[in-house]
């Protein structure tokens, strides 16, 4: 879905700038062929996922990792015998996966960080300590997919919750500061061209690493995962009303 429309929307970019016989083909590739010059336009931009885009719904997989961890961590405290230790171990593999070796490591620190620390200015002074924290994830990960390996997490449960909090915590932070500095920092580094070069790029590298479009699949993977955990029905976390003031 986000390769066909992101792509013919780039298509349709280039077909604007060298001719109308172009823009015909590019447009015609479009899953949603418009009627009218106007409606062209709109089809576009109601497509459009901009580089930024992709990574803050990027982040958007990773928080419903995190929200696995946070409800499992309560759990283990609780009942960890009701905890399956392979729907752990399976959310601990996406976000290796989909955060670590993906979103991480080919997209924020090949290309988001360095542009932004060469930048200058108050953004620069983070990617440092966001690389500090990649690799403590890392760490955890690692530790998450060790004592999930097994039918029981028995004595480990304390410990595999502390972890997953002190994971959740780090990542919460970081993702927002993500989301409201460094991201719109990288972007002031572009121009809407190459922003939109930026996009292809992301795209092909998505592909490179999964072979098919990860985004899509990741979104499936952890909505399966909410499943077996008994956390995919959104109406359980309707806050209850406030106490009568
Ligand atoms: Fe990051
Ligand atoms: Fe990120």
């Amino acid at each position: 879905m986000k390769d066909k429309t992101s792509s013919a929307r780039r298509e349709f970019l280039r077909a604007s700038a060298s001719g109308a016989a172009l823009l015909l083909t590019a447009c015609g590739r479009t899953s949603h062929a418009p009627a009218s010059e106007k409606q062209k336009h709109e089809g576009e931009k109601a497509d459009e996922v901009t580089a930024t885009e992709d990574l803050m719904r990027e982040h958007g997989v990773i928080r419903r990792a995190l929200l696995v961890y946070t409800a499992t961590a309560t759990k283990l405290r609780t009942e960890a015998s009701a905890i399956k230790p392979d729907a752990l171990q399976k959310a601990a593999r996406l976000f290796r996966t989909f955060g670590e070796d993906y979103h991480e490591k080919k997209l924020e620190e090949a290309y988001i960080f360095p542009a932004v620390k060469q930048a200058g200015g108050d953004a620069a002074g983070l990617p440092d300590i966001l690389i500090t924290q990649h690799n403590r994830g890392r760490e955890i990960t690692d530790y998450i997919l060790a004592v999930t390996q097994g039918p029981k997490i028995g004595t480990k449960a304390e410990p595999l919750a502390k972890a997953m909090e002190a994971l959740v915590l780090m990542y919460r932070h970081h993702a927002a500061r993500e989301d409201t500095i460094i991201f719109p920092a990288w972007k002031q580094t572009l121009t809407a061209a190459q922003l939109d070069e930026m996009g292809d790029k992301f795209e092909e590298i998505e592909h490179q690493q999964f072979g098919k479009d990860g985004y899509e699949d990741a979104v499936k993977q952890i909505g399966e995962i909410e499943t077996e955990l008994g956390l995919s029905d959104l109406a359980q976390f309707t806050a209850p009303p406030p106490p009568k003031s």
